[in-house]
């Protein structure tokens, strides 16, 4: 399959030039002012941005055990929906995936099933650190610090440490933490235990909390020399400690929920925003955008984590944590750009090139010679609302419902096929395969 886009302008984050560039079976084969090459499909993408496909590296697709919030063909489904070409995808599924046979089944499930290209986080947990050792071509380590959805948590304190230093020190892998203080969070909750408004979950998991496990995993990581990445820092505070510490052996990523929702939201939408870590003051929230712009955030991942409306409907204590996200973040992040927060160039810095460079993905985050052709077409001038019905998440609701956003992915490709035009998924046979790791 030949493919020739014309006039498109090639964003990188350094620069952004108009060019002809030329696919041949699924690889970016030439790019050049005017290719005059014969191709099975031509498009012409004048007044249109070409983008590397979005890597977005923490995805909750819910497979085995959940798949009544998702799974791969819907995840994968709304994924290319949302210009995302490749996911990495969480372990708290049924059964974690932390051992070498979990492993396995979850990856015959996604080569099965999956529209878009795809990685596995390993979970480590106290007992399975042989299992850790033994686990092939992950792109990291997912370690929870604090209880959460799916329930994979240290039990004590003095083990975490302990894990962590064992696999800071085997520095074989990125250590991803989802960092919340477990003892602090079980005695705030024993303070809030008889009140049922969403509004106290902000209160309960406060931004001491992140920061007290966001310090421990920074100075486990510096003293054992190991590879650290928090996810989805959400505090003012955070931010403070990662001017410090945020280098080439600490990295982090920010959540758009985080980014464009705040505490004002649990009144409006209830427990259907209840998130871990929770949604934060417009203080924090302006704090992940400065730490946006001294590049301390090195990248956006959506921590899509899909539940049932039905689930989100129940009382406070009840209803699970997280929200459904991987094909909004691209919208949100480039009606952003139409806000000037930032600029497409800093999109593609954060959607694209740096979770491909810091998870070392071979081939991947570029539009290059040579480059896998995961590419999305972005107008920067359609202008349309977050609608719940056309969403391909199974859980079929969104935070951002009725939002009108203003730049939008408008075709995908994966592999040099398309995937997505103007919002609905044309791929019928999954065309995913496993990213390769050089790290
Ligand atoms: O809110 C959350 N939901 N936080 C997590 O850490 C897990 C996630 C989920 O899997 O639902
Ligand atoms: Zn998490
Ligand atoms: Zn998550």
């Amino acid at each position: 399959m030949k493919i020739l886009f014309k006039n498109a302008k090639i964003v990188s984050s350094k620069k952004i030039e108009t060019k002809d560039v030329f696919v041949k079976n699924g690889v970016i084969e030439k790019i050049a002012s005017s290719l005059n090459v014969k191709a099975d499909k031509e498009y012409d993408l004048t007044g249109k941005y070409l983008m590397p496909g979005v890597i977005d590296a923490h995805v909750h697709f819910r497979c085995p055990g959940y798949e009544k919030k998702e799974d791969w063909e819907s995840g994968s489904s709304a994924a290319l929906s949302g210009g995302v070409t490749t996911v990495f995808d969480m372990p708290n599924t049924k059964p974690h995936t932390t051992t070498v046979e979990a492993l396995e089944q979850k990856r015959d499930i996604a080569r099965a099933h999956s529209k878009v290209n795809f990685g596995f986080f390993f979970g480590a947990e106290p007992a399975n650190l042989e299992q850790v050792k033994k686990a092939r071509g992950i792109v990291g380590v997912k370690v929870f610090m604090a209880e959460t959805t799916g329930h994979m948590i240290m039990e004590k304190e003095v083990r975490l440490e302990k894990l962590l230093e064992a696999l800071f020190t085997d520095n074989q892998y990125i250590i991803a933490v989802h960092a919340e203080n477990e003892d602090m969070f079980k005695r705030r909750v024993e303070v809030y235990k008889d009140e049922h408004k969403p509004e106290i979950h902000s209160l309960i998991r406060s931004d001491a909390i992140a920061l007290e496990a966001a310090k421990t995993a920074v100075h486990l990581a510096k003293k054992f020399n190991g590879r650290l990445h928090l996810c989805h820092v959400s505090t003012k505070k955070e931010m403070e400690l990662l001017v410090k510490f945020h280098g080439k052996n600490v990295t982090c990523e920010a959540a758009p929920h985080h980014l464009f929702l705040s505490v004002s939201d649990y009144m409006k939408q209830e427990n259907f925003v209840k998130i871990n870590p929770p949604l934060r003051s417009i203080k924090d929230q302006k704090a992940l955008w400065g730490g946006i712009k001294l590049e301390i955030v090195d990248m956006i991942a959506s921590d899509h984590a899909p539940h049932l409306k039905a689930e989100k409907r129940k009382d406070y204590w009840e209803a699970p944590a997280g929200v459904p996200g991987v094909e909004t973040s691209l919208p949100l992040m480039l009606n952003a750009v139409n806000d000037d927060m930032l600029e497409l160039k800093d999109v593609c810095a954060l959607m694209c090139e740096n979770p491909a460079d810091i998870f070392g993905l071979a081939g991947k985050g570029y539009i290059r010679e040579g480059f896998d052709a995961d590419l999305v077409v972005v107008d920067m001038n359609m202008e349309k609302p977050v609608e719940n019905r056309k969403l391909y998440t199974k859980c079929g609701w969104s935070p951002y419902a009725g939002r009108v956003l203003k730049g939008w992915p408008v075709m995908t490709f994966v592999n040099g096929i398309v995937g997505m035009v103007n919002g609905r998924v044309v791929i019928e046979k999954v065309i995913g395969r496993e990213v390769v790791i050089e790290r």
